[in-house]
C-alpha cells in the first residue's frame, strides 16, 4: 500500500426527509445564493422543502444551470454573488449543480485575471467561498469531494478543477429524491459510479487488501441495487443503498494508498464536450476499449474483479480478465446504455485524432502509470467507434 492522507471534512446528513434539517446547517447571518438546474426541482417538490426550511433566512435564487455547467452562465451567477454580497452558495441539484457551485466557490475569492484560468491553469483553491449541497440525483459523489468539471460552449472544452477548498460543509443525502428522476438519468447515475469505482480499482495490485475490498463491495451493491431502482424508484430500501454507493465511490476513501487511472474520465469528457454525450454515457463507450487496449498492464486486476464481483471461476487469468470486461459491458448494455461511439452520433470520424491532438496540446500523459500517450488515447477511441 502507498502512502497516504486522508481528510474529508463534508458533514453528511444522510436520510428520510432530512432537507427539513437544512436551515441548522447555515450561519445565522448568511446571505445565501441557492442555485439550482433547469427545473426539476420545481416540479418534484424538492424547491419547496427546501425554501420551507430556509425560511425567515436570506436567501436569493440561480436557477438554469444546464447539465454539464457551462462557464457562461455561470459567470452572471458570479455576478449576482458579487453585486448581492452573498456569503454562503447553497446547490440544490445532481453534479452539474454542485460543480457549478463549487466553481464558484472558488471564482468568488480568486483575484486573478479571469476565472477561466481556474480551470486552465490547474490553481487549487484552499479557501472558497463556503457551501453546502441538497442532492437530488446520485451518480457523480460531488457531494462528498472537491473536484468539479465545467462546460465551455464558446471554447468545445470541459475541464476539471478543485483544491482543499472546495469541499461542501455540508451534503444533504434524502434518498427519496430519486422516485423522481427519469429512467435515463438512473441509468446514467449507475454506470457513473460504477466507472468511478473501477477508475481506482482497475489498475496493478498493490497489495492494499481493504481498499479492494471496499471497491469490490460497492461494485457488488451497484450491481444488486440497479434492476431495482430502475424498476421501482419509490422503493426506499434500494434508493438508499444507492445513493450511499454513488457518495463512497467517490469521497476520497477508495482511492486512498492506491493508484489510480481516470484515463477513461479524461476521454470521455471530451466526448461530451464534442458531442454532448451524457458523462456517464461517454464512460460506458470507453471503458471496455481503454480495458482491451490496456489489457497487459490491467489483466490481475481484471481477473480478480472478475472472479471476485462476477463470480468467474473458470479459464486462465487472460481468459477471466476477459471475460469481465465482457460482464461489464454487457451490465452497461442492460441498463439500457450504449458502448459504441456510433450509437450516438453519426459525426464520429476525426473525434480519435481530435482528442489525441488536443491531449498533445495540453502535455497529457494518462493512466495509473503516466503512460499512456495521445497516440494511445486517438488508438482507444477509434476502438470505441
Ligand atoms: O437541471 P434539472 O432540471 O435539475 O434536471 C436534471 C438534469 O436534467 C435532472 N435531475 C436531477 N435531479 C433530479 C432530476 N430530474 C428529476 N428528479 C430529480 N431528483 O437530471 C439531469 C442531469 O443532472 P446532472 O446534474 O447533469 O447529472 P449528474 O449528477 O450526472 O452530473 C453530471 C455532471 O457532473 C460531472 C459530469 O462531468 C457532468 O458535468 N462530474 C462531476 C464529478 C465530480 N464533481 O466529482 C465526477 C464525475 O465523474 C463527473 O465528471
Ligand atoms: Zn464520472
Amino acid at each position: 500500500m502507498n502512502n497516504f492522507e486522508f481528510k474529508n471534512p463534508t458533514k453528511i446528513i444522510f436520510g428520510k426527509d432530512t432537507i427539513e434539517k437544512l436551515s441548522k446547517e447555515l450561519p445565522e447571518d448568511a446571505k445565501v445564493l441557492m442555485l439550482y438546474g433547469g427545473g426539476s426541482i420545481k416540479k418534484n417538490g424538492i424547491y419547496d422543502q427546501v425554501m420551507n426550511a430556509l425560511s425567515g433566512r436570506q436567501v436569493i435564487e440561480f436557477g438554469g444551470i444546464p447539465a454539464n455547467p457551462e462557464y457562461a452562465i455561470l459567470i452572471e451567477a458570479l455576478q449576482l454573488i458579487k453585486e448581492e454580497k452573498i456569503t454562503y452558495l447553497l446547490a440544490v441539484g445532481g453534479g452539474s449543480v454542485i460543480d457549478g457551485t463549487k466553481f464558484l466557490s472558488a471564482a468568488a475569492v480568486f483575484d486573478g485575471d479571469t476565472p477561466w484560468d481556474i480551470l486552465t491553469k490547474n490553481i487549487k483553491t484552499k479557501n472558497g467561498m463556503p457551501f453546502g449541497t441538497v442532492l437530488t440525483l446520485p451518480a457523480t459523489g460531488s457531494e462528498m469531494n472537491s473536484g468539479a468539471v465545467i462546460t465551455r460552449a464558446e471554447t468545445i472544452e470541459k475541464l476539471a478543477m478543485g483544491g482543499p477548498g472546495l469541499f461542501p460543509e455540508f451534503s444533504i443525502l434524502d434518498p427519496q429524491v430519486i422516485t423522481s428522476i427519469p429512467e435515463r438519468q438512473l441509468a446514467n447515475g449507475i454506470t457513473d459510479a460504477f466507472t468511478h469505482v473501477l477508475e481506482q480499482y482497475m489498475t496493478y495490485p498493490i497489495d492494499a487488501i481493504l481498499q479492494d475490498r471496499f471497491a469490490e463491495s460497492i461494485l457488488q451493491t451497484l450491481i444488486d441495487v440497479a434492476p431495482k431502482v430502475l424498476k421501482d424508484p419509490t422503493d426506499y430500501k434500494p434508493a438508499a443503498d444507492f445513493m450511499w454507493s454513488c457518495t463512497m465511490a467517490l469521497n476520497g476513501l477508495i482511492q486512498k494508498g492506491v493508484p489510480g487511472d481516470w484515463a477513461v474520465h479524461m476521454m470521455g469528457h471530451e466526448l461530451t464536450a464534442l458531442f454532448g454525450i451524457d458523462h456517464a454515457r461517454t464512460l460506458a463507450i470507453i471503458a471496455p476499449s481503454h480495458y482491451k487496449y490496456n489489457f497487459e498492464a490491467k489483466k490481475e486486476k481484471l481477473a480478480q474483479y472478475g472472479e471476485r464481483v462476477w463470480s468467474i471461476t473458470e479459464g486462465s487469468i487472460d481468459d477471466k480478465a476477459y471475460a469481465a470486461i465482457e460482464k461489464t459491458e454487457a451490465f452497461f448494455h442492460k441498463l439500457g446504455i450504449d458502448t459504441k461511439l456510433s450509437d450516438y452520433t453519426k459525426d464520429y470520424e476525426g473525434a480519435a485524432e481530435e482528442i489525441a491532438k488536443r491531449f498533445t496540446d495540453r502535455g497529457w500523459k494518462l493512466g495509473e502509470r503516466q503512460a499512456l500517450m495521445p497516440e494511445d488515447a486517438q488508438k482507444i477511441v477509434k476502438m470505441a467507434y
